[in-house]
C-alpha cells in the first residue's frame, strides 16, 4: 500500500516522498456533545486512517495531490497570508498551514500526496484525521517539534478559525493520542487523558446510516451557542461546572431548549465516568443501559439523531438484546452508530441490518468491524522506489 502510494508520489513529483505522516479517524464510546463544554469524553482511534506522504521543497510553495480525488489538486505559497482556494479538501490544509503561521512559526514549502481510507460523511471524523496528519507533516517538515497535543489544538482553530465550524477538542485529541487496542477517557478541561484498554473479548461495530447529511455546520453551531447560553444564565463558566441540582434551581431562567441542551449534558458527562469501568470489566448490562441512555438524551434533550439513526440503533439493540450495547456516535444529523458486542454476535448485527434497514428507510448501511488503531505517527521512508 505504502509502496504504491510511495510511487503514485514519484510519479507526479518526480521526485521520492521522504516521510510519511498519518493520523486516524475515530469512533466516539460514549460522552457525545460535551467536549465544547469542557466535558468528558471517550472516544477510541481507528485503524482508518490518513495517510500524507511529503517531500521538502526548496521554495515556499504547498503543492497537494489526493488520491482520494484524482485530477485535483491545489498549490499556495506560505510565505504569504494565506486565503481559501477553491478545493474543498484543500482548505483544510490551507487552514493548518494558517493556524500555524498565525502561532508565529515559519513554514517551509512541501509536495504532498494524501490518501484517506477514513469514510468521509459518516462522522468518523476524516477531517481531523486529516488536520491531525498534515499538523505533524508541518511539524516534522518544518523542524518545529509540535507535541501531539499541540498539534490537536490547532486542528481545532483550523476547523474554528478558518473552516467556520466551532467544534470541539475531542476528535483531533484522539488522532493525535489514540493507541492501539484503547479508548481514551479525554478531559476537554485540562486535556489530560486516561486509557482504557478494549477487552479482547468486545467487538467495536460501526454501521454507518448513509443518510445525507444536511446543515451539519449550522445546527452543529447552534448546540454549542445554546449550550454557553445556558451556562451563563447558571453563573458558570461552562456547563461542565453545573449539576442537575443547580439545572433545577435556574429551570425557569433556562429557555426549554436551554434546558434539554443542558441536561444532555450535565448527564453525558456521569455516563462517562459510569462507562470507564464499565468497559474496562466488560460489563455488557451497564454498558447497554449508559449506551442506550446516551442515545435516547442525544435524540430527546441534545436533538441531533435523525430516524435513520434511530432505526439503526432499534435493530441493532433488539437483534442483540443484552448481549450488547448500542448507540449513535460523532456529531449526529445522520452519521453512524457505535456497537459493542462479543464478536460471535456481530453477524447478528450484520443480519438484523440486512434484513430491516433498507425496508424501513431505502437507504444501505455500512458496516465496520474495527480495532482502535493507532494516533499520529510520522515516519521517514526507507523504501527505496524503483
Ligand atoms: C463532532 C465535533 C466534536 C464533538 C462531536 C460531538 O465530531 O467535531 O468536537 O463535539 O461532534 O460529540
Amino acid at each position: 500500500m505504502i509502496n504504491s502510494l510511495a510511487r503514485q508520489f514519484e510519479d507526479i513529483y518526480h521526485s521520492p516522498a521522504t516521510s510519511l505522516s498519518s493520523a486516524p479517524g475515530r469512533v466516539n464510546i460514549i460522552g457525545e456533545h460535551t467536549d465544547y463544554s469542557d466535558g468528558l469524553v471517550l472516544p477510541c482511534s481507528l485503524e482508518f486512517c490518513t495517510k500524507v506522504l511529503y517531500r521538502k521543497r526548496q521554495d515556499n510553495l504547498v503543492v497537494v495531490h489526493s488520491t482520494n480525488y484524482p485530477g485535483e489538486s491545489d498549490s499556495f505559497d506560505v510565505s504569504v497570508d494565506i486565503s481559501h482556494g477553491k478545493s474543498q479538501w484543500g482548505n483544510y490544509i490551507r487552514a493548518m498551514a494558517f493556524v500555524i503561521k498565525r502561532a508565529g512559526h515559519r513554514l517551509c514549502g512541501v509536495d504532498i500526496l494524501i490518501s484517506s481510507d477514513v469514510p468521509q460523511g459518516s462522522g468518523l471524523s476524516s477531517s481531523a484525521a486529516l488536520e491531525v496528519a498534515i499538523g505533524g507533516m508541518f511539524s516534522e517538515s518544518s523542524e518545529l517539534n509540535l507535541t501531539p497535543e499541540k498539534i490537536a489544538l490547532l486542528g481545532q482553530q483550523a476547523e474554528n478559525d478558518f473552516m467556520d465550524c466551532q467544534c470541539g477538542i475531542m476528535d483531533q485529541m484522539i488522532s493525535a493520542k489514540g493507541e492501539p487496542g484503547s479508548a481514551l477517557m479525554i478531559d476537554c478541561r485540562d486535556l489530560s487523558t486516561q486509557s482504557i484498554k478494549i477487552p479482547e473479548d468486545l467487538s467495536l461495530v460501526i454501521v454507518n446510516s448513509n443518510y445525507p447529511r444536511k446543515l451539519v455546520d449550522s445546527e452543529y453551531n447552534q448546540r454549542r451557542i445554546n449550550c454557553e447560553q445556558a451556562a451563563k444564565k447558571m453563573n458558570v463558566s461552562m456547563l461542565r461546572d453545573a449539576t442537575l441540582d443547580l439545572l433545577a434551581q435556574y429551570k425557569n431562567d433556562l429557555t426549554a431548549v436551554e434546558y434539554k441542551r443542558a441536561h444532555h449534558v450535565i448527564t453525558e458527562n456521569q455516563r462517562v465516568i459510569d462507562a470507564m469501568s464499565a468497559l474496562a470489566n466488560s460489563d455488557m448490562a451497564t454498558l447497554k443501559r449508559l449506551m442506550s441512555a446516551s442515545h435516547n438524551s442525544l435524540r430527546d434533550d441534545f436533538e441531533v439523531t435523525v430516524p435513520a439513526t434511530d432505526g439503526l440503533v432499534e435493530i441493532c439493540q433488539a437483534a442483540l438484546e443484552d448481549n450488547g450495547a448500542v448507540r449513535m456516535t460523532g456529531g449526529g444529523f445522520g452519521g453512524a452508530i457505535v456497537c459493542l458486542c462479543r464478536a460471535e454476535d456481530v453477524r447478528t448485527i450484520k443480519q438484523a441490518v440486512a434484513e430491516q434497514y433498507f425496508d424501513k428507510f431505502q437507504l444501505q448501511a455500512d458496516i465496520y468491524v474495527c480495532n482502535a488503531g493507532s494516533g499520529l505517527r510520522i515516519e521517514k521512508l526507507r523504501v527505496a522506489v524503483t
